[in-house]
């Protein structure tokens, strides 16, 4: 097992990709803490039952710095410490620049981008007293070549990374890692709401010619929050079967 006793705060915990992160995570000997504004109780039941594990979940909303810290103080009082932070909630509102509304732009930065700041800040901070933690924020390739339609969106995946590469300057001395993830097409809810034919034409520019998993995103957040990655911080993995290279 390679989280034995770790303890890992994941956000968007209700969603494809979080729950799939919580499953691997607890199956790997983690201790969990959910967070999302959807409800968590029927991961949180399954998890329980299936591992073992101590697991506890919270309605949280990530752009409520006040919330956030409230329910980071609770998740440390019950469960003694946070090792793993997994900034993953985000959302799309996709539009073209020349219609793209001005709560349409606001809303996409402040969860993509002010949630995980809020959630480094408390979270990190619980870290860095500890002298250890693993934080990976889930960015996306659209941060790193954009995307015609989602502006606000690659805008806020690609601020993702600079406090990626920031946080991890600045955190490193309290041994504290600090790396993102940037996938690709992953099947999920966000990526239902593609045309079948929007699909295959993506699928025809992803050389390894199939949509990701949101299991194949979650073994890549278990190599960057255990020891495997001991030595890795700042860095950026793409999770996108070549789609971004
Ligand atoms: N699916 C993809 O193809 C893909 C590709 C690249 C990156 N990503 C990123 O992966 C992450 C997870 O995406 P997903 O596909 O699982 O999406 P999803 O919609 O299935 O899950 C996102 C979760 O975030 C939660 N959330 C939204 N706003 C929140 C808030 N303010 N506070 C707390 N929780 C909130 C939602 O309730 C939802 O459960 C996102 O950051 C997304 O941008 C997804």
């Amino acid at each position: 097992m390679f989280l034995k006793d770790k303890v890992a705060l994941i956000t968007g915990a209700a969603g494809g990709i979080g729950a799939a992160i919580a499953r691997l995570f607890a199956s790997e000997g983690a201790d969990l803490v959910l967070w999302d504004l959807a409800p968590v109780e029927s991961l949180k039941a399954e998890l329980t039952a299936a591992t073992g594990r101590k697991v506890i979940g919270a309605a949280v909303d990530i752009t409520d710095p006040d919330g956030v810290e409230q329910a980071g103080r609770e998740a440390e009082a019950e469960l003694g410490r946070i090792d793993i932070l997994v900034n993953n909630a985000g959302i799309t509102r996709d539009n073209i620049i020349f219609r793209m509304k001005p709560e349409e732009w606001e809303l996409v930065l402040k969860v993509n981008l002010f949630g995980p700041f809020n959630c480094t800040k408390i979270v990190g901070k619980m870290m860095a007293k500890k002298r250890a933690g693993s934080i990976i924020n889930i960015s996306s390739v659209i941060g790193l070549r954009g995307n015609a339609g989602q502006a606000n969106y690659g805008a806020s995946k690609a601020g993702l990374i600079g406090l990626t590469k920031s946080s991890a300057r600045e955190l490193a001395r309290f041994g504290v890692r600090v790396n993102a993830l940037a996938p690709g097409y992953i099947q999920t809810a966000m990526t239902d709401k593609l045309t079948p034919e929007q699909k295959s034409e993506i699928q025809k520019q992803i050389p390894l010619a199939a949509l990701g998993t949101s299991e194949d995103v979650a073994k890549a957040a278990l190599f960057l929050s255990s020891a495997l990655s001991g030595y890795i911080t700042g860095e950026v993995i793409r999770v996108d079967g070549g789609f971004a290279m």
